[in-house]
């Protein structure tokens, strides 16, 4: 079994990323701009933000943290992403989720300028990510897709079981698998026997944020498991959505929780953010 360190990759592509930033500030002086929109008090969210901006910080990025009460109308919010869409110093800009229940999210996140939706999370990338055009993709599935080419793990072909069907995590990492020519199963929810699926899967990708849902009869011999699971245990620990004890010794590779899935979107958010800066226009 060889574990998948997110961790270190996540430090490989912050590397590169700041020696483009570097780049691009000496060759264009651009510097590249993110601004996140945060609402509420949601501790995780608040926590998530926080790790944003100080990678942010790290690569020499210009980044911008808007703050707002819950209790903020839709139209503030959507007047202010309207004003970073007008401002040239942001080349993306990032809605952490989840809004508040009276904020309508497909709706906010459709006034985003798709050339600066470093999320990936626009309709229009999303259009373009399953027609395989260049897009901006969800950090996480593109984190998830950096690991395999950094350990080499061939999909071409391959059974791969996408458990968890959700635009931000199971929906672009199945279309991101189906480009790059796996057989794809995605399972949500309503799915009737979940093992059924897992079982016959060459490479298992889960995220849902059900601590243990994959256990090891739900894992066949040698199988790569890509764990996109944070839940935050009572006892204040944290672990993913695969019971990592007992099923890490029947796979080929698998990804630890922390440490694994984890680093990579932030790094992917960074990466994306650049990939807008150089598109500037
Ligand atoms: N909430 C949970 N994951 C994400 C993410 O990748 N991006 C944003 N904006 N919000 C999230």
């Amino acid at each position: 079994m060889q574990l998948i360190d997110g961790k270190s990759l996540a430090s490989k592509v912050q590397s590169s990323v700041s020696a483009e930033v570097e780049q691009l500030k000496q060759e264009k002086n651009i510097v590249p701009g993110l601004a996140v929109i945060l609402i509420g008090d949601d501790p995780a969210s608040h926590a998530y933000v926080k790790m944003k901006a100080k990678a942010c910080e790290k690569v020499g990025f210009y980044s911008i943290t808007h703050h707002m009460p819950d209790t903020i109308s839709q139209d503030e919010i959507i007047a202010t992403i309207e004003m970073m869409n007008a401002n040239p110093r942001i080349d993306g800009i990032l809605v952490q989720l989840p809004l508040p229940k009276h904020v309508d999210t497909d709706k906010i996140l459709e006034v985003i300028d798709p050339n600066k939706d470093v999320d990936g999370f626009h309709a229009y990338n999303v259009g373009r990510l399953v027609t395989k055009l260049d897009a901006f993709v969800a950090c996480t599935p593109l984190g998830v897709m950096r690991m395999f080419e950094e350990y080499k793990i061939e999909l071409k072909g391959q059974n791969v079981c996408v458990v968890g069907a959700s635009n931000i995590v199971g929906k672009p990492m199945a279309a991101l698998l189906l480009n790059a020519d796996a057989t794809v199963t995605v399972t949500h929810i309503h799915t009737k026997d979940l093992k059924s699926h897992t079982l016959r899967a060459d490479i298992i990708v889960v995220g849902v944020g059900v601590p243990g849902l994959i256990k090891e009869d739900m894992v066949k011999e040698d199988a790569i498991v890509i764990d996109i699971g944070i839940n935050r245990l009572e006892d204040g620990s944290l672990v993913g959505d695969v019971d990592f004890a007992k099923v890490s010794p029947k796979c080929s590779y698998i990804t630890p929780v922390p440490g694994g899935v984890g680093p990579m979107t932030i790094a992917m958010l960074l990466s994306n953010t650049v990939k807008a800066a150089k598109g500037r226009v």
